[in-house]
């Protein structure tokens, strides 16, 4: 079935479900070592030190808790902690573990050293982490088994391990389980620079010849998000394929851009949707999340996580106390004029 345009705007834009095809193709671009790893270089630097120390003890890596916006290149700093310190990883997410059992199965076959990623973790239910704190502090996990009055409690060891955590809202876990990671590290959004070399990189995998400046222009339209990079990257192939065009030119990039709705600010049509909501019905605000999200068609969690982080980044969007507010960018965005009381509030 053909999609329709907004349909693949959305695709392309909407870092969230990965499926399929997006699976294969983050993949294939994944960084697999530190050095490849574009960005995050505080990170980078520090984890070098970690990795270097541990393996130099023979002692597994500190726990580490890696938050960030969606697509910013968490899952994969998990695989290259695993492969730099030569040891396998495990995946899961916290909706995966839906019993006690289940996490006490993980860990009890994770091998020494190993890593357990555990995806989504502030969605980890109560019962489970109580299990996790004994895992990550002791390396030993207390298990009840029976019910009633024969009921007992069993320990059982475990092999040393690390525990990295994943997460788009630090501030929904539980602070016993936060103070529980050794390291805690914040991705943030990508300079044009790094998005540059994230998409030469990615051309490059994907055997594709970029004429100047594209990659330039690319870089200021991924919401300095490798993920939506490497989707544009692929969508400029795909357009320029049809067209049977070997190097892609700056005016298919164009064309590309246009069809999937993304402005020259890089802003995909659900980020002007919000803005224009914003301005055109709430007056610039403020407005409460879950108004704003609803007028927009969206959820709550969707809005806060995957669209507000770039915007509010951007100088786009202001979070107050008493809901969010326009700037004076958003205006700007929009082609707008600043109303008169927000000339003098902002001035
Ligand atoms: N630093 C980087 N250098 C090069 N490519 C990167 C980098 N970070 C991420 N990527 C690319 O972006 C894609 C998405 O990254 P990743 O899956 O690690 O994001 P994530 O933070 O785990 O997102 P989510 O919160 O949605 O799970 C990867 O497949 C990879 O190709
Ligand atoms: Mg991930």
């Amino acid at each position: 079935m053909a999609l329709t345009r907004s349909q693949k705007a959305e695709a392309v834009v909407r870092p969230v479900q990965t499926v399929g095809e997006d699976d294969m193709l983050e993949q294939t671009l994944r960084p697999r070592t530190l050095e490849e790893y574009v960005g995050q270089a505080k990170i980078k630097e520090h984890l070098l030190v970690y990795i270097e120390a541990a393996s130099k003890r023979k002692e597994s890596l500190g726990h580490t808790l890696l938050h960030g916006p969606p697509g910013l290149g968490k899952t994969t700093l998990a695989h290259i902690m695993a492969k730099e310190m030569g040891t396998h990883l495990r995946i899961t997410s916290g909706p995966a573990i839906e019993k006690p059992g289940d996490l006490a199965s993980l860990l009890t076959n994770i091998e020494q050293g190993d890593v357990l990623f555990i995806d989504e973790i502030h969605r980890l239910r109560p019962a489970i982490e109580e299990v996790l704190y004994s895992a990550m502090e002791d390396f030993a996990i207390d298990l009840v088994i029976g019910k009633g009055p024969t009921a007992r409690s069993m320990r059982l060891d475990l092999q040393p391990f690390t525990l990295v955590g994943a997460t788009t809202k630090a501030g929904s876990m539980s602070a016993p389980l936060r103070d529980r990671f050794v390291h805690s590290f914040k991705l943030s959004f990508y300079s044009p620079e790094e998005m540059e070399r994230i998409i030469e990189r990615s051309a490059e995998i994907f055997h594709v010849q970029l004429a100047d400046r594209v990659a330039e222009h690319l870089a200021g339209c991924c919401r300095a998000t490798p993920r939506i990079a490497n989707r544009l990257v692929r969508a400029v192939r795909d357009f320029a394929q049809v067209q049977n065009e070997h190097i892609i030119s700056h005016d298919r990039t164009l064309e590309t851009l246009l069809s999937l709705g993304i402005d020259e600010r890089g802003l995909d049509p659900t980020d002007r949707e919000i803005l224009q909501s914003l301005v055109e019905k709430f007056g610039g605000g403020p407005v409460g999340l879950s108004t704003l999200a609803t007028t927009i068609a969206e959820e709550e969690e969707t809005l806060e996580d995957v669209y507000e982080p770039y915007l509010i980044q951007q100088g786009y969007l202001q979070r107050t106390s008493k809901g969010r507010m326009a700037t004076p960018l958003t205006y700007d965005a929009l082609g707008l004029q600043l109303p008169d009381q927000l000339q003098t509030l902002f001035s």
